[in-house]
C-alpha cells in the first residue's frame, strides 16, 4: 500500500474539515516510534497530540486492556456499573490538588469533559456566564468552540456561539501582555461586559496547549483564585493537554500554590483509549440531578482499565522525573542552536511540555512559515513534529515520556539538522 494512493482515496471520502498535518498512514507503533504502510519508520514527537505520554502500546496498558476485553467491553456504567470505574474515581480524587473532598465523573473526549465542567459549574452556582482566555483551546463542540480563543480554523463559519462566554487576554510577556495587563482586562470585563455576580466560572489551561505552550505565571493563577473567591465563581483548570506527568508533575496545577474547584482531564489519562474525566469539589460535583450527567460510552471499561495501568506506569517508571530530565535535554539542545539562530525568539515549557518559537528576523514578526518549514524538513528526515500558537509560529514537542535515550538522541540530531538546513536554504 502507498501513502499517496490512500491520500487520494482520503480526498474523495473524508471531509476536508478534518485537517491532517501528515499524509503518512500508520501501520504500527511502539513506544516512541511509528511505522507507516510503506514500512518507513518515524520518531513520534506528537504522541497523538499528548495522548500517549506512556508511549504507544505500553505493555502494561495493553495487558490491562486485553484482560478487560476477556471479561466485558460495555455495559454502560449508568445501567450496570463496575468497580473499576469507582476505583479510578477514587484514585483521581486522591491525586488532584486541593485538600478537600472530591468527586469525579467519566466521559469520553476532552471537549465532553469541558462541556460537563461548565454544566456542573452552572448548576452548582446557578449562574450562566463563563470566562475563558484568548489563545485558549477547549475543544470543537459548541461550548468548547465558544470557549476557545482562536478564530481560524476553530470558529469560522460555524454560526452563533452559545451566549454568556467572555474572553480576557492571557498573560504572555513575550507578546507584550503582562499579568497586570490581563488582570486589568478582567477588571474591565466586569465593568463593561458582564456582572461578576453572573459568572459561574473562569476556565484556564495552566499551560496553553494549542495556543502556543505558554505557561500561566504563578502570580496569575493565584490572582485568578482570589478573584473567583471574591465573587463566588469557580476556577476550572483544563488539564486535558497538561495532565499526567507531561509538565514534570502529575498535573500542571501542582506547580501552583492554589487549587482549582474543577479539573478536566482526557488525552493521556488512558494512554490511547478514549476516556476523559471531570473531578471537583464533592459538593459542586453533586449539584446536578441524577441523570443530568453521563453518556452511553462515558467511562468505558476498556478506557478505565487502560487508565489504571497508565497511572501505575507513571508511578513505577517515575515519569514526572523523567519528563524533567528529557525536557532539560531538549531545551539545552535548542539553546545551543539558538546561539547562531536569531529566528528563535523563545525556548520554553515545564517538564517535557516544551516549545520553540520563531520570528522573521527583519520585521520581528511571528513566522508560521519558518515553523512549518522546520516541521516539514524534520518529517522528511523521519521525525513527526507539531506546530501550534495563535500565529502558528511555534513548534511544540510532545514525545512520549517513555522515549528511549537512543531514540531521543536521534530525534535531537534530526531536529538540529532540520533547523540548520531551513536556515541554509
Ligand atoms: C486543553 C484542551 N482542552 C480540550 C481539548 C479537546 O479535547 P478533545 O479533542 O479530546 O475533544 C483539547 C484538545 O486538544 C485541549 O488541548
Amino acid at each position: 500500500m502507498k501513502n499517496s494512493a490512500i491520500s487520494e482515496r482520503k480526498n474523495q471520502s473524508i471531509s476536508r474539515g478534518v485537517g491532517m498535518t501528515t499524509q503518512i498512514y500508520a501501520d504500527r507503533a511502539e513506544n516512541s516510534e511509528i511505522w507507516d504502510v510503506e514500512g518507513r519508520r518515524y520518531i513520534d514527537f506528537s504522541s497523538g497530540i499528548a495522548v500517549v505520554n506512556t508511549g504507544h502500546r505500553h505493555p502494561k496498558v495493553i495487558e490491562a486492556v486485553k484482560a478487560q476485553l476477556d471479561r466485558f467491553t460495555h455495559t454502560c456504567h449508568q445501567v450496570v456499573p463496575y468497580e473499576s470505574y469507582v476505583r479510578l474515581a477514587e484514585r483521581l480524587n486522591g491525586m488532584l490538588p486541593g485538600k478537600f473532598e472530591k468527586k469525579t465523573i467519566f466521559v469520553t473526549t476532552g471537549a465532553e469533559a469541558v462541556e460537563n465542567a461548565v454544566k456542573i459549574a452552572r448548576n452548582a452556582t446557578g449562574r450562566p456566564a463563563v470566562i475563558a482566555f484568548a489563545g485558549g483551546f477547549h475543544g470543537r463542540t459548541f461550548m468548547g468552540m465558544a470557549l476557545t480563543g482562536k478564530v481560524v480554523p476553530y470558529k469560522v463559519g460555524f454560526g452563533a456561539m452559545p451566549a454568556d462566554v467572555f474572553h480576557a487576554p492571557f498573560p504572555v510577556a513575550l507578546h507584550g501582555i503582562s499579568v497586570a495587563d490581563s488582570l486589568a482586562a478582567l477588571d474591565r470585563l466586569f465593568k463593561a461586559d458582564v456582572d461578576p455576580a453572573r459568572v459561574a466560572a473562569i476556565i484556564v489551561e495552566p499551560v496553553q496547549g494549542e495556543g502556543g505552550f505558554y505557561e500561566a505565571p504563578r502570580e496569575f493563577m493565584t490572582a485568578l483564585r482570589k478573584i473567583c473567591d471574591q465573587h463566588g465563581m469557580l476556577l476550572i483548570a483544563d488539564e486535558v493537554q497538561t495532565g499526567f506527568a507531561r509538565t514534570g508533575k502529575m498535573f500542571a496545577m501542582d506547580h501552583h500554590e492554589v487549587a482549582p474547584d474543577i479539573t478536566t482531564m482526557a488525552k493521556s489519562l488512558a494512554g490511547g483509549f478514549p476516556l476523559s474525566a471531570v473531578t471537583g469539589r464533592a459538593e459542586i460535583m453533586d449539584a446536578p440531578n441524577p441523570g443530568g450527567l453521563g453518556g452511553t460510552y462515558g467511562g468505558s471499561p476498556i478506557g478505565v482499565a487502560a487508565a489504571h495501568a497508565v497511572l501505575d506506569v507513571i508511578e513505577e517508571e517515575n515519569l514526572c522525573d523523567r519528563a524533567n530530565t528529557l525536557g532539560n535535554r531538549l531545551k539545552q539542545r535548542l539553546q545551543s542552536i539558538r546561539d547562531d539562530t536569531p529566528e528563535i525568539v523563545d525556548i520554553r515549557g515545564p517538564g517535557f511540555m516544551n516549545a520553540v518559537e520563531f520570528n522573521e528576523v527583519k520585521k520581528g514578526l511571528p513566522s508560521a512559515e519558518i515553523a512549518n518549514a522546520v516541521r516539514l524538513k524534520a518529517l522528511d528526515k523521519g521525525l513527526i513534529l507539531l506546530t501550534c500558537g495563535v500565529y502558528g509560529n511555534v513548534i511544540r514537542f510532545l514525545a512520549p515520556i517513555t522515549i528511549q535515550d537512543g531514540v531521543m538522541n536521534e530525534a535531537l540530531d534530526i531536529l538540529e539538522s532540520s533547523i540548520r538546513e531551513v536556515w541554509a536554504a
